[in-house]
């Protein structure tokens, strides 16, 4: 077993108590989306760099090897990136020391050191990616998104804003958080969690399950009311990330992504149900009873042998909806080879199931969701 804390965590309830509390100013370098440095950062003496200007989307390898061009002629002390997974996760490669690109970077043994500081600060409250040091981009060319962990990736210092939380779109706040309770979900499962991950684990699966009982019965407002409780949920749920993969669902949810450039966390939460539908119809004895379990406390189930599964389905489609995967674009036709792909190209995490998922029952996820 082996477990590690790294960033220093912080919380702060404006930019501008963080900014004092940092000494954020000249020598520092601010990554973030232009209309994030508009609502909340306009007043910052700090040098700033725009992730829009390179990236509307998830990043790619082509845009991150643009970042990594332009940074590179930056003279600054600290990276402070502030923003969603992809912000983070693309800093955590802006900081390190290497004149590769990202093809260089993430060639099998390849770990440089980082150049700079590096603090990571979230907008979201799903990924937890403030606190890995995995980077996870999309690379057109494969036809999937790879990860790839960097000893140098972990921030120095980790900044929970509650006020980030504050103009969070719906559809961002409801993807984000559930692709923190996917995190929680896959990782109590895994064959390598510890003691540590069944607490962080555990501890931000009911939080974020007793927020969304929360939304369903006072409406979106109250996501506000709760923003610091989401905040550290999704940051407990990347602290067990950083330390044991996740595994199934991230790893369909990749391919699937990138396929059809679906965002990461309404990739995951798609295939959330399916899957643990599956694993709990092969082993429902095991450790995923201790999750069936909270779900029926918290969403207050009947003891009358309603599959905790199933009410978990109908509350994700009152809080976070989606579409039919057909919807997205996927045909009938596709569902065999992108078992298939997933299958080729998703190992690292597939080793992380709970119980094995084959491409028999990957093929049936599809067509559960067409
Ligand atoms: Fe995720």
């Amino acid at each position: 077993m082996h477990f590690a804390l790294r960033p220093q965590l912080h919380g702060h309830d404006t930019f501008a108590a963080f900014a004092e509390a940092h000494g954020l100013g000249a020598r520092d370098l601010i990554f973030t989306q232009r209309i994030l440095h508009e609502t909340f950062m306009q007043d910052s003496a700090a040098q700033v760099l725009f992730y829009d200007d390179f990236c509307d989307g998830e990043p790619t390898d082509v845009a991150v090897d643009a970042m990594l061009t332009e940074i590179r002629k930056l003279d600054f002390d600290r990276l402070v990136a502030i923003g969603g997974g992809s912000i983070l996760d693309s800093a955590k490669v802006l900081a390190l020391d290497s004149d590769a690109d990202v093809a260089g970077l993430f060639e099998a043994g390849v770990q440089p050191g980082r150049k700079v500081g590096l603090i990571l600060a979230p907008t979201t409250c799903g990924t937890g990616c403030e606190v890995t040091c995995v980077s996870v981009f999309d690379f057109p060319a494969i036809g999937s998104k790879i990860g790839k962990a960097f000893d140098a990736g972990f921030a120095d210092h980790a900044v929970l804003v509650d006020e980030f939380l504050s103009k969070i779109p719906y559809p961002v706040f409801a993807t984000s958080s559930a692709d923190a309770l996917v995190h929680a979900m896959e990782i109590y499962l895994a064959p390598k969690a510890s003691p540590y991950t069944d607490m962080f684990c555990m501890a931000a699966i009911k939080s974020i399950l007793q927020g969304y009982m929360r939304i369903v019965e006072h409406g979106r407002a109250v996501i506000q009311q709760d923003a610091r409780a989401y905040l550290i949920a999704s940051n407990m749920a990347g602290i067990a990330l950083a330390n044991v993969l996740a595994g199934g669902v991230h790893a369909i949810a990749m391919h699937f992504g990138s396929a059809h450039h679906v965002p990461h966390g309404e990739a995951t939460r798609l295939f959330l149900p399916p899957v643990f539908k599956i694993y709990y119809r092969k082993a429902p004895e095991g450790k995923i009873s201790e999750i069936a379990q909270v779900i029926t406390e918290v969403l207050d189930l009947p003891q009358d042998g309603t599959n905790p599964f199933d009410a978990l389905d109908a509350l994700l489609a009152k809080v976070v909806p989606t579409k039919r995967l057909r919807d997205y674009g996927m045909a009938e036709g596709d569902v065999g080879p992108y078992a298939a792909k997933v299958i080729e190209t998703q190992q690292r995490l597939l080793v992380n199931n709970y119980v094995p998922l084959s491409d028999t029952d990957i093929a049936g996820v599809y067509t559960d969701l067409m």
